[in-house]
């Protein structure tokens, strides 16, 4: 499975990058409009940061502009994807620019039929929103299993990215239900590392070394 980060926050995608287990990077209107930079310049800032696929959002909403602004940000760096919204002129942009060869996050996706939609459209990820269908009362990581089950039963390309995921069990559901991608908040990759087991395993471990030996095992 692969990790994205759901961020545009440069210190956050610094810290996960560091880490080596960052694939990706999605953002969306709301999250470019929280640092305060205009999407070009904060979005060219971020592919500095990861090398992977780094999904950029149009903020048009009728198919002409949405090609146009599709375009622009494409033209930022080899690894952006850019994103549409999942309405009918978003559909009609994504076939559009995926006729094209650019490649094509459409976002917004709340139903299987609609990830099929994308996928007929020739869209290069689907993203299904997890978490804004929990808040609703629906059982989001339902979605996750339709659509993956659909686009293996015709073969379609089309990458699942579960998206909206708030915890580190959403993580864990979605893989379970053989979600090519999960993209989440810096907060819940952090998470990922926990057990208290972990900690107290190597507590243990440590104490026990150091009764016997003072020294570290390999000179500096
Ligand atoms: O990037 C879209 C999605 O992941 C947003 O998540 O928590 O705002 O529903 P959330």
């Amino acid at each position: 499975m692969k990790f994205f980060l759901d961020t545009a926050n440069l210190d956050e995608l610094k810290k996960g990058a560091a880490w080596g287990i960052v694939d990706g990077v999605t953002t969306n209107p709301s999250l470019i409009a929280k640092e305060g930079r205009p999407i070009v310049e904060q979005v060219r800032m971020i592919c500095d940061i990861v090398d992977g696929d780094i999904s950029a959002e149009v903020v048009a909403t009728e198919t002409k502009e949405m090609i146009r602004e599709g375009h622009e940000l494409s033209r930022i760096h080899k690894n952006i994807v850019v994103k549409c919204p999942l309405t009918r002129d978003g559909i009609r942009a994504t076939k559009a620019l995926s006729g094209e060869g650019i490649r094509v996050n459409v976002t917004l996706c709340f139903s299987a039929g609609q990830a099929l939609l994308a996928a007929k459209a020739g869209a290069y990820i689907i993203s299904p929103f997890v978490g804004r269908l929990d808040d609703i009362g629906w059982t989001g990581m339902e979605l996750i299993r339709s659509i993956t089950t659909i686009y293996r039963n015709y073969g379609y390309k089309t990458q699942v990215l579960a998206a909206s995921l708030r915890s580190p069990t959403h993580v864990i559901d979605a893989a379970t239900a053989g979600s090519h991608i999960g993209t989440m908040p810096f907060k819940v990759l952090d998470m990922l590392f926990n057990h208290p087991l972990t900690d107290k395993g190597l507590e243990q471990f440590l104490k026990d070394y150091n009764k016997v030996f003072q020294e570290t095992p390999v000179a500096g």
